[in-house]
Order: structure tokens, then C-alpha cells, then sequence
């Protein structure tokens, strides 16, 4: 088989990138380990920022997002039993789009299905090979045989557990990282949003967080340690959690009902440099993670998407290099941005099992100053609506 564009992973970047360049009319594969409904099993982000949802509009693939997704114009600080309202819309003039990552992979799947765009689930032991050479190609396995795509250039939107960062690894590849000693355990359930907006709770107990799908489905976040088990939570028991750490008027208001989904998930901040290995790129979480909770993992993925496309486009309508020369470096720079934030937001918001008191200190006199300082707000809200592409 021969492409130009090998694409390997079909999460959000790689159906992404994958439908952007079929638009353009350049030929793609996308390959996966595993297939489509294991994918859509997933439940992950919820929260896209404008850039996200642009990019999914010029995909053609916005259609239900608009129709089903919520506009929030702000958030929910709580703390110390106080709530303080972070005013995006007013205070940056942009608002965020709440609609869940799973529906959003279910629209570029479908999208890309009805459009003739190839992509084989179900790819094992998928290899790239000389993208520092002449004849970049990829292999994988399927019902015993092996195949081999030819390409042009292969696109590494698999993920932070994929195999395209591990094929660079002994060629220069640089990575940081911190660890955060705690996880998020996540709940989904058909019961209404406690509250209209999202809340994101500082509490002694832990960190909380009140996020939703719908009108009608809420997904709701606590802090728990690394060494919980998810089989040991059971519903009552988180239910009875989260509202603890909630003033008293939403754990009040909160309705329960039995979960859907529920999973534990580390938080972990984490970027390899550089992006580009000749014709191999990286892309998402392939070659960066954020811990959750300043929303950024799967909006990264996107602004990576919008860097890669622009420089294969420029490629094939002027074999014009300059683009996907200068893709490590543009989509690095947004990174960085963003995985300050994300740290910062965690620092904030989460208790620290060794800072002990002064840290609860800290942390409260931030959020104090945050109260009363507009400023401080607007630097917050500009973050979190996302930075410009
Ligand atoms: P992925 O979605 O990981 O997709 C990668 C794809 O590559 C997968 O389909 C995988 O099967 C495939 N793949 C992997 N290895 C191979 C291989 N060797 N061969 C072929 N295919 C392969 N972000 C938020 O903003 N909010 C959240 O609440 C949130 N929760 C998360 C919870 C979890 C458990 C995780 C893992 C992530 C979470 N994220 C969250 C981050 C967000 O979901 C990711 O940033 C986003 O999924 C990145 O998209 P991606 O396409 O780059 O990678
Ligand atoms: C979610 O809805 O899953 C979600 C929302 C905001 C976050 C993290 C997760 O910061």
C-alpha cells in the first residue's frame, strides 16, 4: 500500500489531522491497536476550547457539536465554604464549549467512514521505519500476515503509551516530567448538573470537581490517593465523598443515581522535545500530558493538529518545507504555556500529602487574592479559554 500521510492512533489527533488532510486532498491511513467501539468506551475530557472547536468545524465534522454541545461563559472557584466566579466570557470576551471527548470521536468517525477515509482497527505490533531515510514506511500485523503502508510522512497520534515516542527515544529525544502523588477517580451518571457551570473545589479532604455532558449527565472528580482501587469505591461511597468536599448549598442540591463509568486516572505532566524526527512527527498526547485540571490535554492535541496540517498543507500545494520545519518549535512554545497552567491550576486546587499546613495556607491566599483581584481573574480566564494558535 502507498499514502502520503501514515497516521498512526484514531483517538481525537489522529481523526483530527486525518480528516483536515482528506479535505485538502491528501491521501491518508489511519492505523489503530484496538477498534472503534474500545475507543469510544473512553471516557475522558469534556471542556474545548474556540481553537478546538474551530478546528472541528473546519474538519466539517461541528454539526452536533453545535447542536448538542453547552456554551459556558464561566467557571466555579470553591473554597473554604466560599464560591467565587471566574467570568470568562466577560473577562476575555470568549467563552468554552462543554461536549465530551467520546461524542467528538464518534463525529470524526463517522464523519471519515462516510467519506471513504481508510483507517484499519485492530493493527498490531505497528512499527515505523526509516523516516530518518528515503523510504519512510510503517508495518503491522493483522490475522497473521504482515503489511507494509509506503509513505511520505508518518504522524504520531498515538497516544501517550504509543509507539512512535519509543521509536525516537534513542535518537535525541529529551523529556520532562513530575509525577503529581495523587490521582483523579472520575464517576459518570445520568443525573443533572448540580450546578449550571463547572465547579472546581479546593477542600481539606481533597480536590473535587462538578463537570457535566448534558442537561441530563453529570461527571463528577475527587482526589484520591495513588494506592485506591477504583473495585473499592463504591457509588455511595463517592457520592457521599464529593459532597463533603462541596459547600453546603451544592451538596445539598447534588442528585445522585448509579454510575456508568467510573475510572482512576494518575495525573502526570510530561513533554519530549523536539516534536519532528525527519519525516516522523508527534502529536497530542504522543508527545506531551497534562494533568487534568486545567482542561488542556485534549485542546493541545488540537493546536498540535492545527501546526501539523498548516505545514503538510504549504507541503503539498508548494513544497514549501517552512511549516513543517517550524512545527516542533510553534507547537512546543503553545505547550509549555499550557503545561504551566495545568501545573499551577493542580498546585492550587489539590492537597499536597507532604506541604502540610503551610501549603493549605498558601493555597488559601491565593485563592483570596484571586477573589479580589481582577487581574488575577483575567490571567486565569485567558488561560483556561485557551491562548491564541
Ligand atoms: P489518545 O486519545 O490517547 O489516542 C491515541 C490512540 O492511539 C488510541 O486510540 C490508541 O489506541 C492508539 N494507539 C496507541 N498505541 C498504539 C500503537 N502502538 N499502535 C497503533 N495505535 C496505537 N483531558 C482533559 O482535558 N480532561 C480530562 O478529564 C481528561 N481525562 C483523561 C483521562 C485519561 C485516563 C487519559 C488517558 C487522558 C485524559 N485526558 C483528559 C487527556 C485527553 O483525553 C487526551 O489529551 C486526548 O485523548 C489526547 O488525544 P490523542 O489523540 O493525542 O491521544
Ligand atoms: C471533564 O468534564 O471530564 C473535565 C472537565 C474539566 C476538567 C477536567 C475534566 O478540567
Amino acid at each position: 500500500m502507498r499514502t502520503q500521510v501514515v497516521i498512526v492512533g484514531s483517538g481525537p489527533s489522529g481523526l483530527l489531522l486525518g480528516q483536515l488532510l482528506a479535505n485538502a486532498g491528501i491521501d491518508n491511513i489511519i492505523l489503530d491497536r484496538v477498534d472503534r467501539d474500545y475507543i469510544l468506551g473512553r471516557i475522558r475530557a469534556g471542556v474545548l476550547e474556540v481553537g478546538a472547536v474551530d478546528l472541528l468545524d473546519r474538519a466539517g465534522c461541528g454539526e452536533r457539536m453545535h447542536e448538542e454541545g453547552l456554551v459556558h461563559d464561566g467557571f466555579e472557584l470553591s473554597f473554604l465554604g466560599r464560591r467565587q466566579r471566574i467570568d470568562l466570557k466577560g473577562l476575555t470576551g470568549t467563552s468554552v464549549m462543554v461536549y465530551g471527548q467520546t461524542e467528538l470521536t464518534r463525529d470524526l468517525m463517522d464523519h471519515r467512514a462516510a467519506t471513504g477515509g481508510r483507517t484499519i482497527y485492530n493493527a498490531a505490533n505497528v512499527t515505523p521505519h526509516d523516516f530518518d531515510g528515503a523510504s519512510p514506511h510503517v508495518t503491522y500485523e493483522q490475522d497473521g500476515d504482515t503489511h507494509r503502508i509506503d509513505c511520505d510522512y508518518i504522524a504520531g497520534c498515538d497516544g501517550f503509551h504509543g509507539v512512535c515516542r519509543a521509536s525516537v527515544e534513542d535518537k535525541g529525544l529529551r523529556t520532562y516530567e513530575k509525577v503529581y502523588p495523587f490521582g483523579w477517580l472520575g464517576l459518570l451518571a445520568d443525573v443533572p448538573p448540580v450546578h449550571h457551570e463547572l465547579v472546581y473545589a479546593n477542600h481539606a479532604r481533597g480536590f473535587a470537581l462538578c463537570s457535566q455532558r448534558s442537561h441530563t449527565r453529570s461527571r463528577y472528580y475527587v482526589q484520591v490517593p495513588l494506592t485506591d482501587k477504583v473495585e473499592a469505591w463504591s457509588d455511595d461511597a463517592f457520592w457521599d465523598e464529593i459532597r463533603r468536599r462541596l459547600p453546603q448549598d451544592l451538596a445539598e442540591a447534588m442528585v445522585t443515581g448509579p454510575s456508568i463509568e467510573k475510572s482512576i486516572a494518575p495525573l502526570r505532566s510530561f513533554v519530549a522535545e523536539p516534536l519532528r524526527f525527519g519525516r516522523l512527527f508527534l502529536v497530542g498526547d504522543a508527545g506531551h500530558i497534562v494533568p487534568p485540571t486545567g482542561a488542556k490535554g485534549l485542546n493541545l492535541a488540537a493546536s498540535d493538529v492545527h501546526y501539523l496540517f498548516e505545514g503538510l498543507r504549504e507541503y503539498y500545494a508548494d513544497r514549501k518545507a517552512a511549516g513543517l520545519d517550524a512545527y516542533s518549535a510553534r507547537a512546543l512554545s503553545r505547550i509549555w504555556k499550557a503545561e504551566r497552567f495545568s501545573w499551577s491550576m493542580t498546585m492550587l486546587l489539590h492537597r499536597f500529602p507532604d506541604d502540610g499546613d503551610f501549603g493549605s495556607r498558601v493555597q488559601e491566599a491565593e485563592l483570596d487574592y484571586l477573589s479580589s483581584s481582577r487581574a488575577a481573574q483575567t490571567a486565569m480566564a485567558e488561560n483556561y479559554v485557551g491562548l491564541p494558535y
